[in-house]
């Protein structure tokens, strides 16, 4: 059995897990709304958020797992990359755990952990793959050769893809988190409607500032009512460039490294037309595309654990290498 515990952005989670990859459990508090008012994450208001949530959303996830802290075999932790005080709050919440039932600890990368949120069951995907993972913070094509052992093939020059989602809402006036926002707002959109650039990169990095410009000067030129009459038009179109970068990079990557299956984690993992666009791809499940603990305490089964007590010191770390 195993306790996960995710706290590296917005999401104060927990989550238990067995050994053979079953959710018991998996809870997450959100804090959206809290940071709504300020257009993005505030990481000390995060932080102290953390704090307060922390400690009940772990009791929840045993509560609805059925089970007491006895049964905790093991505590897994993302240690980074994220915000770094919002991941010293589950960081140092687990080493207590951990510690007081003399439990090994495990220190999860937060990457790893998106990729595993596929190892679960019922339809757990077994390496090797091509990964595309697309979230508020990364835009990464992977190879995925073992559990937690990928090689970088690909990542983005400026903006991640649910930054340019986050973005392209905020100039439609949707609203933060404005990705999800977006989509639905697409599905009554004509995405043929305006001819926005799908930038070209070399290899399988990708782009989305020039994006994100076009969709500011279309909106400018419009003027308010225009793009008010014209919001669901805009957003599919603006929805169907950034999708367009993804599929054609990803379909790329597998067919120069040769890995046939195609699977897609991350917050975009979530898009409709991203679904849509790929319908022979393995997404992950849409409750482990957000941030969750159960992906975390998934890859909590293949990193190596440190022994009680020798992780006290362990430190997290902000940005990843
Ligand atoms: O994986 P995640 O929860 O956090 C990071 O690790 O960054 O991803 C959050 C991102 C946000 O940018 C959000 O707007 C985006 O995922 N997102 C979506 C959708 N649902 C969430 N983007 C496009 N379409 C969606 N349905
Ligand atoms: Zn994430």
């Amino acid at each position: 059995m195993i306790l996960g515990i995710e706290t590296s952005c917005d999401e104060t989670a927990a989550a238990v897990v067995t050994e053979d990859g079953h959710v018991l459990a998996s809870v997450v508090s959100s804090q959206a709304d809290l940071h709504a008012r300020y257009g993005g994450v505030v990481p000390e208001v995060a932080s102290r958020r953390h704090l307060d949530l922390v400690l009940p959303v772990v009791r929840e996830a045993l509560g609805s797992a059925g089970i007491s802290l006895d049964r905790v075999e093991r505590v897994a932790v993302t240690q980074g990359p994220g915000l770094v005080g919002a991941l010293l709050v589950g960081l140092s919440a687990a080493k207590a755990v951990a510690w007081a039932r003399r439990l090994p600890l495990v220190p999860v990368d937060h990457l790893d952990g998106h990729v595993a949120s596929l190892y679960l069951e019922p339809e757990p995907l077994e390496p090797p793959f091509l990964c595309l993972l697309a979230s508020g913070g990364h835009t990464l094509l992977l190879a995925v050769r073992g559990h937690g052992r990928s090689e970088r093939l690909g990542t983005t020059l400026d903006d991640a893809a649910g930054e340019a989602f986050d973005k392209g809402a905020r100039l439609l006036g949707l609203g933060y988190p404005g990705g999800a926002e977006l989509d639905r707002m697409s599905r009554g959109g004509d995405p043929a409607a305006f001819p926005f650039p799908v930038a070209r990169v070399a290899g399988f990095d990708f782009s989305f500032s020039g994006l994100k410009t076009a969709l500011l000067y279309a909106v400018r030129d419009l003027g308010e009512a225009e793009t008010e009459r014209r919001r669901a038009d805009l957003a599919a179109s603006y929805q169907r460039a950034i999708v367009r970068a993804l599929v054609k990079k990803s379909r790329d990557a597998s067919a120069e490294t040769g890995l046939e299956r195609i699977a897609v984690v991350g917050g975009v993992a979530a898009n409709s037309g991203l679904r849509a666009a790929l319908p022979e791809v393995r997404f992950a499940p849409l409750e482990l595309c957000t941030d969750n603990a159960a992906m975390i305490a998934s890859q909590g089964r293949y990193t190596e654990s440190l022994p009680y007590p020798g992780y006290l010191a362990l430190d997290a770390y902000a940005s990843f290498s």
